[in-house]
């Protein structure tokens, strides 16, 4: 397996553009069973679950293909086999975005149960509800989920929990309803307005994305489209918080900065100086130890869970006591008992990290477990005196692309070795 050494201690200055978002573009991509034209993607990144969800809808039937640009074009009209099989599933959960388009167009879907996996149980019944409100049928049997349905009727859907990937499966399968869908306590994460802005293009009739309300007036047909994938809102806050943990100075090009307004928030109590353009966010954080901030993770606009490992590790250099309570996955700390082993004061009662700041850490050999997970570790051996190795980093190239490329170019110690 292959593994990345980091020799800790140097300061990341510079300017990167990050790459195109991984949760904007899985659901779209499972979008583009709802289409019968062909459409193309701009900006896709390269990263192991793009992958994933390429072989998925490939070995449906989809025809897949990257032309000189780069850019990726798929044509999913003709699926002849509609199962996702539990060997892609189980190797991402965000497979299960296939569902809705799948019901939708075709009438009919199998698909593996996710399982529950490093960060918690993450089960699907809210999508499951809310689809049989549309008028599928839904049976479990022998690990896969089957749903029927003849064309779906459009329905009044209050979703009894935020879910991202729930609101953004509904809203494909509402597309080709029948009739008039409203779905109310969806998630407003920009990953859910970015599709619904995917969807109306292709001349989906959508309102509300990203807000608490969206309503879904179903179409006969979509048309084929063009579509950028936007920019990685959780890649930029990452290398944001990488360059003040290491007391750097970074500016982050080619990023919508107000889907990061509640992390710049928190690097401001941390310490940061930070200035905001229409495209692109400067962080100052020379000379600076990082100060103590409490976080408490929501879904959006609040502070996200998938910064919450790495900002962690802010705190965990920090001059002062931090709390961060993580609400929305229920074992979304499994970092820490690596960082500690690192050097790092933390510990866990329940959902809430107690975090001592200390100011030296040292480098390990240490394993990561899931993808943000990940992305601390990293964060912790570029401050870390000596050498840290991660291992397992599979896990980082499911989300961060050219991790190390980027890094290096910020100045970071940071090489690949080969498994
Ligand atoms: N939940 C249920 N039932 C459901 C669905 C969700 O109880 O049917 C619970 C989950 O167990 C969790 C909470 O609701 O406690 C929120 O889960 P959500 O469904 O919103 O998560 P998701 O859609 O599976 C997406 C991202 C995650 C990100 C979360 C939260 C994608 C492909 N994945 O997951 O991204 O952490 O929303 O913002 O969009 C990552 O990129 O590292 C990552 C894990």
């Amino acid at each position: 397996m292959e593994k990345l050494l980091i020799k800790g201690g140097n300061i990341l200055k510079g300017e990167i553009s990050c790459s195109g978002a991984k949760n904007a573009a899985l659901p779209m991509i499972a979008a583009t069973i709802l289409n019968d034209e062909e459409i193309i993607f701009r900006n896709l990144p390269y990263l192991q679950d793009i992958t994933t969800m390429f072989e998925l809808l490939g070995s449906m039937g989809a025809n897949i293909s990257l032309d000189e640009s780069m850019d990726f074009s798929i044509c999913a009209n003709k699926l002849t086999d509609l199962e996702a099989r539990y060997e892609l599933v189980k190797t991402m959960r965000a497979s299960i975005l296939v569902l809705g388009p799948m019901v939708t167009k075709y009438g009919y879907a199998k698909i593996a149960l996710p399982g529950g996996c490093a960060i918690g149980s993450r089960p699907v019944n809210f999508h499951l509800d809310a689809l049989k409100k549309l008028g599928a049928s839904i049976s479990l049997e022998n690990g896969y989920i089957e749903a029927k349905a003849d064309r779906l009727i459009g329905a009044d859907i209050v979703f009894d929990g935020v879910t991202v990937t729930g609101t953004e499966n509904i809203m494909m399968a509402a597309c080709l309803a029948k009739g008039k869908t409203t779905l109310r306590n969806v998630a407003m994460e920009p990953e859910v307005s970015d599709l619904a802005d995917f969807l109306n293009l292709m001349g989906a009739k959508i309102k509300g994305a990203g807000s608490e309300l969206i309503e879904i007036e179903g179409v006969e047909y979509l048309n084929s489209t063009t579509y950028t994938i936007p920019a990685d809102r959780i890649e930029a806050g990452t290398y944001l918080v990488a360059a003040a943990a290491t007391g750097g100075e970074i500016k982050i090009n080619s990023i919508q900065p107000e889907r990061l307004n509640n992390v710049i928030e928190r690097l401001k109590l941390a310490g940061a100086l930070i200035e905001v353009n229409a495209n692109s966010i400067s962080l100052d954080m020379i000379n600076k130890r990082p100060l103590p901030v409490d976080i408490s993770t929501s879904p959006f606009p609040g502070f996200p869970t998938d910064m919450q490992a790495q900002f962690s590790v802010l705190n965990a250099l920090a001059d002062g006591e931090s709390i961060v309570k993580e609400n929305v996955f229920e074992n979304r700390f499994m970092h820490v008992q690596e960082l500690n082993r690192m050097g790092c004061n933390i510990s866990i009662s329940g959902n809430i990290a107690k975090i001592i700041g200390v100011n030296k850490i040292s480098g390990a050999q240490v394993m990561a477990t899931d993808l943000r997970a990940s992305a601390s570790l990293i964060l912790a051996g570029l401050v870390a005196k000596g050498e840290t190795i991660v291992d397992r980093i599979y896990h980082i190239d499911r989300g961060y692309e050219r991790i190390e490329e980027k890094l290096s170019y910020l100045g970071a110690d940071i090489t690949r070795l080969p498994s």
